[in-house]
């Protein structure tokens, strides 16, 4: 990946996103981060507000066991919302350290950044001299063999990765400029460390990983069998006049029972969750297991065959006809 130069291996993209936000803060010596609404970054305190997926799930945007004060410099904005953006930028023009994002957000369901939000983004960070974090823990090599960053034509100051880099053992990472990455210890007194970072099973599951999807053709399978299945959902819902959409980068893909594909986590928030939990359960009691939540992205794998997407489709006609 170009925009990185320098890389350091954690074992979870918690602690990825943590050492990320920390090294930003001292390269910067600036306070505050600006997070989106519904972008989850993992479970470190400054970062569980707002954080979408199984936390609005149960209603419960925050966490208990946090302190006001753990979060009193994380600024929330809606994402998409550009006006806010250069708003957040006037306000706090020379405090802010970071802004850190889901390139694809897909914590609160599948939702892309609009071109001028993103290239805002990019804009108003190198103005600032604030670090642009592409949280691509979800999104790294799911979307793509250079992930987001590639499909969007930006170049993040600083990457994390997780989750399918450990080729399913606990492997995480974060990286990018040389010169931000040279703040961290021991170079730089940035601190950063862990026992089990680098483990040589993970990495090597990792390394493994890695081969097999740069095998001929490997994205273009994914892609077709992801369009195949969202279009094919598309049809069958709208078949029966049912308000549906679905969307899909690479092998990550939202449905949304909504007459549009909503751009931020108020307008995913507009479906009805019941309609969402009746279509999940009629999908699971015929063996079927979408993400239990309707503000969580689904994945596409190298496993799910056209068949296995057919016999899905003619699941959830059934599921549909129900409804
Ligand atoms: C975008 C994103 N960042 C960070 C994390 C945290 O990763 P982990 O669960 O490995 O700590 C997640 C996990 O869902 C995620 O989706």
């Amino acid at each position: 990946m170009p925009s990185i130069e320098k890389f350091r291996l954690v074992s979870s993209g918690t602690e990825a996103v943590m050492s990320a936000i920390r090294l930003a803060r001292g390269y910067t010596n600036k306070k505050y981060i600006i997070k989106f609404n519904g972008c989850y970054h993992g479970h470190s305190d400054s970062l569980l507000i707002k954080a979408g997926s199984g936390l609005q799930t149960f209603g419960n945007p925050s966490s208990a066991g946090i302190p006001e004060e753990a979060v009193k410099h994380t600024l929330v904005l809606e994402y998409n919302d550009v006006t806010e953006l250069n708003e957040a930028f006037k306000l706090y023009a020379d405090n802010i350290a970071c802004v850190i994002l889901e390139p694809f957000a897909g914590n609160m369901n599948l939702v892309r950044p609009s071109n001028k939000f993103i290239q805002t983004l990019r804009s108003l960070c190198t103005r600032h001299n604030s670090v642009l974090i592409f949280d691509e823990v979800m999104t790294g090599f799911r979307v793509d063999l250079d992930c987001a960053q590639k499909l969007l034509n930006i170049k993040p100051d600083l990457t994390t990765l997780g989750k399918v880099i450990g080729g399913g053992m606990p492997l995480a990472g974060f990286g990018g400029k040389k010169e931000i990455m040279d703040c961290l210890a021991p170079i730089g007194t940035v601190y950063q460390a862990g026992t089990l970072s680098g483990n040589p099973i993970a990495v090597t599951a990792g390394l493994a990983n890695l081969q097999i999807i740069q095998q001929d053709s490997f994205y273009q399978n994914l892609i077709a069998r992801n369009k195949q299945l969202t279009d094919g959902l598309t049809q069958l819902a709208k078949a029966k006049g049912i308000a549906f959409n679905a969307d899909y980068v690479g092998g990550m893909f939202g449905f949304y029972f909504l007459d549009n594909i909503p751009d931020s986590f108020n307008a995913v928030k507009q479906a009805d969750q019941q309609v969402f939990n009746k279509f999940f359960h009629l999908m699971l009691d015929n063996g079927v297991f979408l993400a239990p939540s309707m503000f969580e992205a689904g994945f596409i794998c190298s496993t799910h065959t056209p068949e296995v997407i057919e016999q899905t489709l003619e699941i959830a006609k059934l599921s549909f006809a129900k409804l």
